[in-house]
């Protein structure tokens, strides 16, 4: 790089002309890109057209009958048939249903809620057990309302902040106010916003081309996508590109919100103004923390109730996903079948790895003796009922070994840009499985278990590259040297038994 005041460094290469590119490398060499998390290579369902699972497609392998019976809940929730129904997967550690349930997610879309949580997220000492679950419940019921808002829509033609003085006499300058002028396919407008409108300006990364809308009454912004003018421009962001929008500046426009129960909830707990969807939407600007009562959700259900009477909202029943279910107790489950036949509620899912086991909460502290109520998964057999059973099955050597293939392709690989991290030509190879490797891996998947088989491919890697191994391979020693390195529970419970053992 040229030294500031060099005389041989060339015009292209003065500080201030580079520095955007540097600002740039900077950021696509930034390690969290390259972060995966433990489901990062399920991608969806992976189902034909016609329902049926294909044995390996969406970074799914294999668990058909549970991706098809899957793929059925999905058709019924878009239906909306399957509200205040409850589905339940259960199968032993590590056969996908974390998996099949963010695959179920993925396949839903955004556009449905989908809250997902964890039995013993209920076990707080500030809110109440059954509170919690509620709270939950509320997050997973969405609600589509349409409002006629004045709004200023537009692509950006010019955005400049003004700048003062700071009043407070220090050094620095405060921004007064903002110009901003919009085009629309009728004319442009030009507007002088308040210097609050800046700060959300930013937030949406709005820069002169994109078209974008304000709320008028509330001075919500929101960056509707690139404007199509500048669709030819060299871009290697996945933009979304979108017309110059039509008619005036300002105007008068239908706008579809979608909002869940819970966010209503919250708006409303200290309530203000008048009782009417309009009002309570307005308020979710300010979110504020207090206690949300039982006699206010049965307010909001009722206001919820007459504007869906009305056809101005419409409700959004989604799923509310329980992991690790027999972490409740008998009270929340008890809870769980008032909640599941009320009038509003979304479809529960929930999952466990538990085969016969106690109920929570069933043992008394009394009589130690006591095994508490034994039941099927954990669960009380007036839910059990309830429940349509998905089961998931334990994998056989090829679908374990195809499921570690696909995740070392994704762990070691890095993406040269974040943006094109879903274009495979565009990541980078830092490590590759050799045939014995997998062998290997696979041989730990099925004796010990899959978990431990991918838990094991970065070790491997780090091995394999500090023993500088040429091109990154990793080979059937490195895995060796791992599964020395790193014990699995079962192996680390043997060698204690075994030293109790010796020591008695
Ligand atoms: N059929 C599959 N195809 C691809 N990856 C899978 C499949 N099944 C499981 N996995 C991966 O294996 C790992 C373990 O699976 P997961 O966490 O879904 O198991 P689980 O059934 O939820 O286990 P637990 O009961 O212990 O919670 C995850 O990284 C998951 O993405
Ligand atoms: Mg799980």
């Amino acid at each position: 790089m040229a030294t500031n005041g060099s005389a041989a460094a060339p015009a292209a290469a003065q500080p201030t002309a580079s520095q955007p590119v540097q600002i740039s490398e900077v950021r696509q060499s930034s390690s969290r890109e390259n972060r995966t998390a433990a489901h990062s290579h399920i991608r969806g369902l992976g189902l034909r057209p016609d329902g049926y699972a294909d044995p390996n497609s969406h970074g799914f392998v294999g668990q058909t009958h549970a991706r098809e019976a899957c793929g059925v809940v999905v058709d019924l929730i878009k239906a909306k048939r399957m509200a205040g129904k409850a589905v339940m997967m259960a199968g032993g550690p590590g056969t996908g249903k974390t998996a099949l349930a963010l695959a179920m997610s993925r396949e839903l879309g955004t556009k449905v809620p989908f809250c997902l949580m964890t039995g013993s997220e209920v076990y707080s000492a500030e809110v109440k057990k059954t509170e919690a679950l509620m709270e939950n419940f509320r997050r997973a019921i969405g609600l589509r309302v349409q409002e006629r808002k004045e709004v200023y829509e537009g692509e950006v033609v010019e955005l400049t902040p003004e700048e003062s003085e700071n009043p407070l006499g220090a050094y620095g300058r405060t921004i007064s106010h903002l110009l901003i002028t919009l085009r629309s396919s009728k004319g442009t407008k030009k507007l002088r916003l308040d210097p609050s409108i800046y700060e959300a300006i930013q937030k949406e990364r709005v820069r002169i081309g994109d078209v974008i809308y304000i709320e008028a009454n509330t001075g919500a912004v929101k960056r509707v996508g690139r404007s199509d003018a500048f669709s030819t421009e060299f871009d290697l962001e996945a933009e979304e590109y979108v017309p110059v929008p039509k008619g005036e500046v300002h105007k008068k426009k239908d706008v579809v919100q979608d909002v869940t129960l819970h966010d209503l909830d919250v708006a409303n707990a200290r309530p203000q103004g008048g009782q009417d969807v309009m009002s309570m939407m307005g308020q979710l600007m300010k979110p504020r923390k207090t206690e949300i009562t039982e006699k206010l959700r049965s307010e909001i259900n009722k206001v919820v109730n007459k504007y869906i009477d009305q056809g101005v909202a419409e409700l959004v029943p989604g799923v509310l996903f329980i992991d690790e279910v027999h972490m409740l107790d008998i009270e929340c489950f008890t809870y769980l079948n008032r909640a599941l036949e009320s009038s509003i509620s979304p479809i529960v899912i929930l999952a466990t790895n538990r085969g016969m086991a106690t109920v929570k909460g069933t043992t008394s502290p009394l009589s130690p003796n006591d095994p508490g109520l034994l039941s099927a998964h954990g669960i009380p057999p007036d839910l059990l009922p309830r429940l349509l059973l998905i089961p998931t099955h334990p994998y056989t050597s090829t679908e374990i070994g195809t499921i570690i293939q696909l995740r070392a392709k994704l762990e070691f690989a890095t993406a040269t840009a974040p943006q094109l991290a879903d274009n495979p030509q565009a990541l980078k190879v830092s490590a590759t499985l050799a045939p014995d490797a997998l062998e290997e891996l696979t041989r730990q998947g099925t004796n010990v278990s899959l978990r431990y088989a991918l838990q094991l491919l970065a070790p491997s890697a780090i091995l394999a590259r500090a023993r500088g191994s040429e091109g990154n391979v990793i080979t059937g020693a490195d895995v060796n040297e791992a599964t020395a390195l790193f014990w699995d529970a079962g192996r680390s419970a043997a060698q204690l038994k075994d030293r109790a053992g010796f020591i008695a």
